[in-house]
């Protein structure tokens, strides 16, 4: 097995006021956003955004990263594994103990502005066993914790957005001791006891709960899990595997789709919408290495294909590339599967940055056919604390990629490492901008989760990673308000942004606390 990275080095390790500003003082009371009032738009300068009235503006975190005790998840296991995890960490050792701290939570989301929540629901805390999962005995209290959080969000008029899936399998569908074995959705059963689990979850939340994600980044966690070698169940080089458990995921997911709609019929809070499900895709921008260079041109197009487009198509369009050569012509491709065909009433989008591609140099990826770097890209952009190049012009791009599959939009995560806080809310300002620029030339984008609510536990690159709006204390568990929450919560209730309102926020500073 390849020696674990911290996550953040991964794929480069293969290849060698708004008026606000961040001094943490509130911002003045903004009405609500209003992004429909035609009179006040047609008065605002051209550079004015503004966001659509109802616009979900939130924050994301997932189970196994804020919960202590997800004791019978797969994650679990492997965190307990010497050197998976930089400097050792565990969520059970200083993380955010979120199931502990909801009203402390459910206060950060509304003090903050925030209208909206995206969280996940650990399937090994709900069902620790398979027996449990058989005989639909549920955790009683794993459940009752749940339904806490979901109707403290709903009473103080938070939207939930809960996933299902989000890296972490129960351990009694991923054994991380037997990596060669097939594991979580390599294994036969996987997708129908998903299924149902997803079922399960919708009938229960259906009256309180629109929006949901089934899987969050399906690629990422192959590609972790498969060649990477960073996340269970720890195998490295294997793009066989990698390719076979997407595949196994777009199946997955198409399934839980129909599973959640035919257990979701509730339009409890009247507004039209029963259950909206999607996916949480990572999408990015990729850019040739030397961009004099056709060959590198060309890969930088077929990763792009494979990152952001394969997946989606299959599942909206039910195109199912088999051979991933981005072409629809192999024996095994077809067109409009119905079987994956229109399994999205959205799309869930992730974007955090860009990506350098080269045809030749450093490790190619089999398929992919080329060598990628996610992070210390030798661009002359401003870096997060996890080295990633800040680059909001790149989010407007993703969003407008997205143009022709004809589907709302929700960004289900962008955030930024800055432990600092020096860069935060300028990030967060460029962003959203960016974002409504996307929606002033026609994107549909019903909503913004920034990722984090509140610092976590980054998978691989254990604490380290600071992402939160709000810090944690490891020992109290304690939040604390960053600065940048004045700007988030001026943007939210504002609902418009122009560039003299981002000009005053605080200039990029270097940051690299987590290389
Ligand atoms: C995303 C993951 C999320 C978090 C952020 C930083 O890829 O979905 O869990 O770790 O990265």
């Amino acid at each position: 097995m390849l020696r674990a990275l911290p996550r953040f080095v991964w794929l480069s390790a293969l290849t060698s006021a708004v008026a606000c500003g961040s001094s943490g003082s509130p911002a003045p009371a903004a009405p609500a956003p209003d992004g429909g009032d035609a009179a006040t738009e047609s008065a605002d300068p051209p550079d004015v955004v503004r966001f659509p009235k109802g616009f979900l503006w939130g924050s994301a975190t997932a189970a196994f990263q804020i919960e202590k005790g997800d004791a019978h998840t797969d994650w679990a296991h492997w965190v307990q594994m010497v050197g998976t995890i930089k400097n050792g960490d565990s969520p059970d050792n200083g993380g955010p103990d979120a199931l502990a701290h909801v009203d402390d939570d459910v206060r950060a989301l509304a003090d903050s502005g925030q209208n909206a929540y995206r969280f996940s629901l650990e399937w090994g805390r709900i069902y620790p066993t398979r027996a449990a999962f058989d005989a639909d005995t549920p955790d009683a209290a794993a459940l009752a914790a749940y339904d806490g959080l979901i109707s403290k969000l709903h009473d103080a008029h938070i939207t939930p957005l809960v996933t299902l899936h989000h890296f972490a399998f129960p351990d009694w569908l991923s054994d991380v001791s037997a990596p060669a074995q097939p594991q979580g959705w390599e294994r036969p059963e996987a997708s129908d006891l998903f299924t149902e689990f997803c079922r399960r979850m919708a009938a229960r939340y259906k009256d309180k709960v629109d929006w949901w994600v089934t899987i969050n980044e399906p690629l990422v966690m192959a590609l972790q899990g498969y060649l990477q070698g960073g996340s269970p169940p720890g195998v490295a080089l294997d793009t066989t595997r990698t390719f076979a458990v997407s595949k196994d995921e777009a199946r997955a997911h198409a399934k839980a789709y129909d599973a959640i709609h035919a257990a979701d019929t509730a339009d409890a809070d009247g507004d039209g919408k029963a259950a909206m499900v999607s996916v949480a895709a990572h999408l990015r921008t990729f850019h040739a290495a030397d961009a004099a260079n056709p060959d590198d041109a060309a890969a930088a197009e077929h990763v792009r294909y494979v990152w952001n487009t394969w997946f989606l198509q299959a599942i909206v369009r039910g195109d199912w590339d088999d051979d991933i050569d981005g072409k629809l012509d192999g024996p095994d491709d077809r067109r409009g599967d119905p079987a994956l065909a229109a399994r999205a009433d959205y799309l869930g989008i992730n974007y955090y940055s860009d990506t350098l591609v080269s045809a030749h140099d450093g490790f190619v990826i089999p398929v992919v056919n080329a060598a990628v770097t996610f992070d210390h890209m030798p661009t002359s952009r401003p870096k997060t604390d996890v080295a990633w190049d800040i680059y909001p012009e790149g989010f407007r791009t993703v969003i407008e990629e997205m143009k022709p599959f004809g589907l709302p939009v929700i960004v289900t995560e962008n955030g930024i490492a800055d432990a600092a806080d020096r860069n935060r809310a300028r990030f967060l300002a460029e962003h959203a901008y960016q974002m409504g620029l996307a929606i002033k030339g026609g994107a549909d984008v019903r909503g913004y989760f920034t990722w984090s609510l509140m610092d976590n536990f980054e998978w691989a690159s254990g604490f380290c990673p600071k992402f939160g709006l709000y810090a944690v204390d490891p020992v109290t568990g304690a939040r604390t308000a960053r600065g940048s929450v004045a700007t988030y919560r001026s943007i939210a209730r504002s609902g418009r942004l122009s560039p003299a309102d981002i000009a005053p926020l605080p200039a990029y500073a270097p940051g690299s606390l987590c290389p």
